[in-house]
Parts: C-alpha cells; sequence; structure tokens
C-alpha cells in the first residue's frame, strides 16, 4: 500500500534531500538502515581482531604504531556507525547483544585468520581498497546522519589502505621470502575479498529498494568490478600475480574479466561456519565481559558528575 506519506518520501529521496533523524520515513526504510548501520559497526568492531592479532609482532616501531592507530581507528568507526544507528531508535546495547548472541550479521572477510605479517599489507591493501569502494558512495546516502559518519570514516580508511598497500609494497619488493609471503596473503585474501560485496546483483534481496532510496548508488556487481579495475594494475606494480587464471582485460569494454566467485564459500561463512567465527565472537565476549568493570565505572563516574554539576548550579 503506497501512502502520500510514502509519494512525498520517495520526492524528498528523488530530490536529493537528506533524511534526518526526526524526519517521517517508511518503516522498511528504518529497518533496512538499522540493519545495514549496525552490520557495518560490527563489522569495524569484529575487525579489529584479525590485525588486533598481529600488534605485539609487528616488526619495527614504526609499524607498530601504524597499525595500532588502524586498528583505533576501527573503533571509532564502530562508535560513529553505533551511534548513527541509534538515532533511528535501537539502543546500542540491544545491537551489541544481537552480535554477542550470534544473531547478528557482520562482513564475512573478518572470519578468515591473519596467518603471516604480510596479511597486515594484504588486509590494508585489499580489504580497506574494497571498504573504501563500497564506502565512498555511502557519503552521499539519503540518510544524513550515516552519510556524514562515511566521510571521515572514508578519509581514515583511505590512510589504511595506503599504509597495507606500502607495507605490500616493502615485502614484494624484499628478500625472496617476503615477496613469496606477500604473494601467499594476496593467494589467500583476493576471493574473499570480492566476496565482501556481496552476494551477485540477480541475488542481493535488498539491493533494487536500497537504490530506489538512495542508501545505496552501485550494485554490488558494480563495485566489485570497479574493485578489481582499480586493484589489478595494482597487484602488476608490485610484481604479484591475482590468484585467478580467468583474469583478463577485455579490450572492448576497458575492464577486466574475472572468474567465478566460490558463493558455496560465502554462504558457509554467513552461516557461522567460516574458519574464524566462532574464534571472533568468543573474543568479543570475552571483551564485553572483561569489560563490565569499564562500563560500569565509567556510568558511575558520569552521575557523580552530573550530581556535582546539579550542586554547583543550584
Ligand atoms: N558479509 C556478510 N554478510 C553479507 C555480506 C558480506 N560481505 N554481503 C552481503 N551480506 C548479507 C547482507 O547483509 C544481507 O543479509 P540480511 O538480509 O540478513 O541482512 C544478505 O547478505 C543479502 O545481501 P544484499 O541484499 O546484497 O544486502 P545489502 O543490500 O545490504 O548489501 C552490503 C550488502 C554491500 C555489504 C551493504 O550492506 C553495505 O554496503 N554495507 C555497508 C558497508 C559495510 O558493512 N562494510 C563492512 C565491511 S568494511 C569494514 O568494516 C572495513
Amino acid at each position: 500500500l503506497v501512502t502520500d506519506n510514502d509519494i512525498r518520501f520517495q520526492e524528498r529521496i528523488d530530490a536529493e534531500e537528506k533524511i534526518e533523524p526526526r524526519d517521517w520515513m517508511p518503516d522498511g526504510y528504518r529497518r533496512t538502515l538499522v540493519r545495514q548501520i549496525a552490520q557495518h559497526a560490527h563489522s569495524e568492531i569484529v575487525g579489529m581482531l584479525p590485525e588486533g592479532n598481529w600488534i605485539t609482532r609487528a616488526p619495527s616501531l614504526r609499524r607498530k604504531v601504524a597499525l595500532l592507530a588502524k586498528v583505533q581507528d576501527e573503533g571509532g568507526h564502530g562508535l560513529y556507525l553505533y551511534s548513527a544507528a541509534e538515532t533511528l531508535g535501537v539502543s546500542r546495547d540491544e545491537l551489541v547483544e544481537q552480535l554477542l548472541a550470534g544473531k547478528a550479521k557482520y562482513s564475512s572477510i573478518f572470519n578468515y585468520p591473519t596467518l603471516t605479517w604480510a596479511d597486515i599489507g594484504a588486509i590494508g591493501w585489499l580489504v580497506d581498497g574494497a571498504a573504501i569502494m563500497n564506502q565512498v558512495p555511502l557519503c552521499r546516502c539519503s540518510y544524513g546522519p550515516y552519510a556524514r559518519a562515511m566521510i571521515r570514516v572514508c578519509r581514515e580508511e583511505s590512510f589504511h589502505q595506503r599504509q597495507g598497500y606500502e607495507l605490500m609494497l616493502a615485502l614484494a619488493n624484499g628478500t625472496a621470502e617476503q615477496k613469496r609471503m606477500a604473494q601467499d596473503a594476496l593467494n589467500r585474501w583476493w576471493w574473499p575479498s570480492l566476496m565482501m560485496f556481496g552476494p551477485s546483483d540477480d541475488q542481493s534481496a535488498h539491493s533494487a529498494q536500497n537504490m530506489a532510496w538512495k542508501i545505496k548508488r552501485f550494485s554490488n556487481d558494480e563495485l566489485r568490478q570497479r574493485f578489481v579495475d582499480a586493484t589489478v594494475p595494482q597487484a602488476e606494480f608490485l610484481g604479484l600475480t591475482i590468484p585467478d587464471p580467468d583474469l583478463r582485460l577485455n579490450a572492448e569494454t576497458g575492464h577486466y574479466e574475472f572468474g567465478a566467485i566460490d558463493w558455496s564459500e560465502f554462504n558457509e561463512i554467513l552461516k557461522g561456519n567460516g574458519p574464524c567465527n566462532r574464534e571472533r565472537l568468543e573474543a568479543r565476549r570475552k571483551a564485553w565481559d572483561e569489560g563490565a568493570w569499564v562500563r560500569e565505572a565509567a556510568t558511575a563516574h558520569a552521575a557523580k558528575r552530573a550530581q556535582r554539576h546539579l550542586k554547583n548550579v543550584g
């Protein structure tokens, strides 16, 4: 049933007006935004784990500082995004509870292990590269708080991508063993990075409606193609080989054609059966439990300050 409100809402979207928290919006718009923003927030928080794993083993002080800053940025992104979701009427506690109960999704990519230091380079280059490709258009998302949060997130992601590529460059130009590590990391992270963009367009349940609402500006397949086109020359510059025998440049279209993605691997991860799904949730639960005293202390401190403020005002 299409109401006058729905029609007016779509007109505002078509006119590129931003929708703000107190504006009328269809329930479906609110629901899909809560879903997407929450999944995005969880991805940032869970995404701290694979890289956090290497902070103590970074090979130099400079690398350690960059990695620490990057992982900390991701924590910050998660917090902005939970706040953006809260403007839609859900609480952060509710969202965290869903994550810890294993009911919420987060990006498939964070269920793979980081086996060597080169994985830190591959994640920065490929995973953050894919994230930028997907997230820059979200800066123009129709929902104001999400769009605005994405501006800073994308600037920081861009730094992450560069530190990853620079790390890969150092390895690729290093010893034969370092170059081999870089190639091995590319072999393991390439296909999962392509899966980050989500199911192909004909399988993507939410794409059509979300594009009409201008939450998404480009389809999953369009963004995946852009990522491949941008990344293949970067791999060539590194002197590394993309692990896809079917990859070739179509001179007519100017785009790279690539081999079939193994969607059964993707679907297994979404069901919770990826290599690290259990470990990741376990780590988040442990952090939540062990951080309880910090939350309690911060709440008590805030209450004391508020009381003191009241006394002073009174
Ligand atoms: N990992 C886990 N789940 C995924 C992934 C993925 N890579 N891609 C799609 N899905 C899920 C969707 O969330 C959806 O699940 P749901 O219906 O249970 O909620 C289902 O698969 C079907 O997918 P789509 O219909 O294509 O879903 P949607 O239109 O939301 O598009 C996309 C998926 C592209 C990930 C979109 O939600 C998006 O742009 N999100 C914001 C970016 C983001 O979350 N990035 C996280 C990784 S980047 C980072 O954190 C560094």
